[in-house]
């Protein structure tokens, strides 16, 4: 159980969120929503001891563990991979080390034996003689095969190291687990699994994500951060976007009687309790329901970003012909015999269990990649633009945003700038803050305003997680 007190965060003048209290309780999964820049990722982090709150405190039940989900590809890469698992939780390894340091010393003494059976003692409690066997079940779970599990992480692929990082949070069901964005890296089917697995999880989840139907598989409530605060609603997503929309609907009839309003919330809560098709969620939804305070929920404050992609020729009838393409990575192939035509106004979603396989045959249109077999043409009036997934390497730098993207132009002045800053939402006092510094989600609109700078009439996106 984590209990939120008063908490304020704000960088600089800008105030993310401010009295702020909430109670997360076990049993549930708590799917935190916002804007982009709204203040997710740094609520977790403030929970997780990485950013200290402006004001108010932020307490865990006594004796309580908290986990959380790594970003950091290479963190571990020196360290094998179930060993990786089993030291996520820090406690018991600790308590491993100190056993085997004591047991290789060549010379015992009597006070290393009390140190060494008082250790057994709590390894016993933590039922450590399980760890190993628990943490390779975990990962045989997750598609992680045993001849894998004594290599070294470096050995394995992005992909198979994102699943053993989310084995390391979730080892030893912690009390409380922080996920920010889990299913980003993912494949459908660890998404699925991960799904299966929260949706009967006895303790305290918190999870941030953009993922519509991820959110409503394993969600009971969700917390909303909007107008500089930080509520929690009981249900899952759809519940709460169907809730506030109703809200917006009826904050523009101000006229109507209250209780109408409350008839109408309360039929829509009726049908919607009805169809909520998880038995946890619909008992304990059902609960909070009852007790339901109709002025509480609000229309959201969502802006959008004004995305428009202008052209500096029209493009001609063939868009991309791509005949018998294959590629491969660590021996595995990857794709093979992809042929298609894209015309003119298509629209294509591509879709791979193996996130590898997408990011291979974008970077082999985008030709940073060789193919193993095959051809590909782009139409011969075609000038693409590209957004990669990782954009790491764009926001490297000391430039506030204003700079940041005039490094992709040469013809437009400052105010030019800041419109195409404003249409991606970035206004007055935010155009001058550090381009390091962004949200994941605003540095994706940093990236999709420079795209929208280079005017060209085929926008190639390899977007993963259009967050
Ligand atoms: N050290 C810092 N200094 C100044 N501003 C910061 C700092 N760290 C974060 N911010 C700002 O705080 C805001 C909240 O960031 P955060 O990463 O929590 O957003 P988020 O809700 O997780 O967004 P996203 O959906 O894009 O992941 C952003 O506008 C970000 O630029
Ligand atoms: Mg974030």
């Amino acid at each position: 159980m984590i209990t939120v007190s008063n908490l304020a965060i704000q960088f600089g003048k800008r105030v993310l969120f401010q009295d702020v209290n909430l109670k997360f309780t076990p049993g549930n999964c708590y799917g935190i929503i916002g804007a982009n820049g709204a203040g997710k990722s740094t609520l977790l982090r403030a929970i997780s001891g990485e950013v200290q709150p402006t004001k108010g405190h932020i307490q865990m039940e006594k004796g309580e563990r908290l986990s959380v989900l790594k970003q950091n590809h290479f963190e571990f890469d020196e360290v094998p991979v179930l060993q990786t698992v089993i030291m996520g939780h820090s406690t018991l390894w600790a308590i491993m080390e100190e056993k085997d340091a004591l047991y290789a010393k060549a010379d015992f003494s009597d006070e290393d034996g009390i140190r060494a059976s008082e250790l057994e003692e709590k390894f016993a409690e933590m039922e450590g003689w399980n760890a190993e066997s628990d943490a390779a079940a975990l990962l045989s779970g997750l598609g992680i095969k045993e001849e894998q599990h004594h290599v070294l992480m470096k050995e394995l692929s992005g992909n198979q190291k994102v699943r053993v990082l989310l084995a390391r949070a979730l080892f030893g069901n912690p009390d409380n687990l922080l996920l920010d964005e889990p299913t980003n890296d993912l494949d459908l089917e660890t998404i699925s699994w991960l799904e299966d697995y929260l949706s009967t999880y006895e303790n305290t989840v918190l999870v941030v994500s953009h993922d519509r139907h991820f959110l409503d598989s394993v969600c009971t409530h969700m917390v909303d951060i909007d107008y500089n605060k930080a509520e929690i609603y009981t249900g899952n997503y759809s519940f709460w976007y169907e809730s506030s929309q109703l809200a917006l609907r009826q904050q523009s009839q101000q006229n109507k009687k209250a209780e109408e309003k409350r008839a109408e919330l309360l039929e829509f809560i009726a049908r919607f309790s009805a169809n909520a098709s998880k038995s946890k969620q619909a008992t304990s939804r059902k609960k909070m329901l009852e007790k339901i305070n109709i002025e509480e929920i609000k229309p959201s404050s969502r802006r959008y970003p004004g995305i428009i992609f202008t052209m500096d020729r029209e493009p001609g009838n063939i868009i991309l012909e791509v005949n018998d393409l294959a590629a491969s990575m660590e021996g595995d192939v990857l794709f093979k015999d992809v042929t298609f035509t894209i015309e003119k106004n298509d629209k294509v979603a591509f879709l791979s269990k193996d996130p590898r396989a997408m990011t291979a045959l974008f970077e082999i249109l985008d030709g940073k990649l060789k193919q193993d077999a095959g051809k590909f043409s782009w139409g011969t009036t075609i000038t693409p633009a590209y957004l990669p997934l990782d954009n790491s390497e764009f926001f490297n730098t000391d430039y506030n945003l204003v700079d940041w993207l005039s490094q992709f132009t040469t013809g437009l002045n400052e105010v030019e700038l800041k419109s195409y800053l404003g249409k991606m939402l970035f206004s007055g006092e935010e155009t001058q803050k550090k381009a390091s510094v962004l949200s994941g989600g605003e540095k994706m609109r940093c990236m999709i305003a420079r795209m929208m700078l280079k005017n060209a009439n085929c926008q190639r996106c390899l977007v993963l997680h259009p967050a």
